[in-house]
């Protein structure tokens, strides 16, 4: 069964509700899912990431399209492994007020390129939380095209 890692931050529980979403989803498709928000304690455990065959990453944007203080040194993490063989999607809720609308979003989906990673091109950005029809069918799309990319990625560590 493909292991699924949702990964995620949210202050004030919006990227949360994306992450819930994506996991009833994907649990309908009867994959194995752990779902972890990020904290500064969990620094460490980013190592685990070459466990999972998928990564579903969630982000908020802060100050002026930032990343949010505590996947900084996530975000510096990704620059050393290689994750050549995991599927990954990006996601996050943003406040289209902001000129740099879900910033944090489009630095992750960079820096997981840069790791080899497989990225699906679609992004979720959601204006706050995830309610009208076209956020949930952009949702529902970044599930569908992830868990395509995963049945047709081979086994992470499989040599051919
Ligand atoms: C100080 C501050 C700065 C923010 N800056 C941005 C920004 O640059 N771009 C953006 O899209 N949203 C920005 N936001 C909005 C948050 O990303 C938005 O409220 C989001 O829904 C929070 O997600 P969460 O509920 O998962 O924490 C900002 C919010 C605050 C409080």
């Amino acid at each position: 069964m493909k292991q699924i890692l949702i990964h995620y931050t949210s202050e004030t529980g919006n990227t949360d509700q994306i992450a819930n979403l994506l996991k009833q989803h994907l649990e309908k498709r009867g994959f194995a899912i752990t779902m972890k928000q990020i904290g500064l304690e969990d620094i460490v455990n980013i190592s685990e990431l070459h466990q999972f065959d998928g990564i579903l990453f969630g982000t908020y944007t802060y100050f002026d399209g930032e990343l949010p203080f505590e996947i900084e040194v996530y975000y510096d993490f990704l620059e050393e492994i290689d994750l050549t063989g995991t599927v990954v999607g990006v996601f996050g809720s943003g406040d289209t007020s902001y000129a740099l609308f879900c910033h944090a979003v489009d630095l992750m989906k960079k820096q997981f390129e840069q790791t080899h990673a497989t990225v699906i091109n679609h992004t979720v950005k959601v204006d706050l939380y995830p309610e009208d029809e076209e956020t949930l069918a952009a949702i529902k799309k970044l599930a569908d095209q992830f868990e395509d990319a995963l049945i047709h990625s081979l086994p992470v560590g499989n040599p051919c």
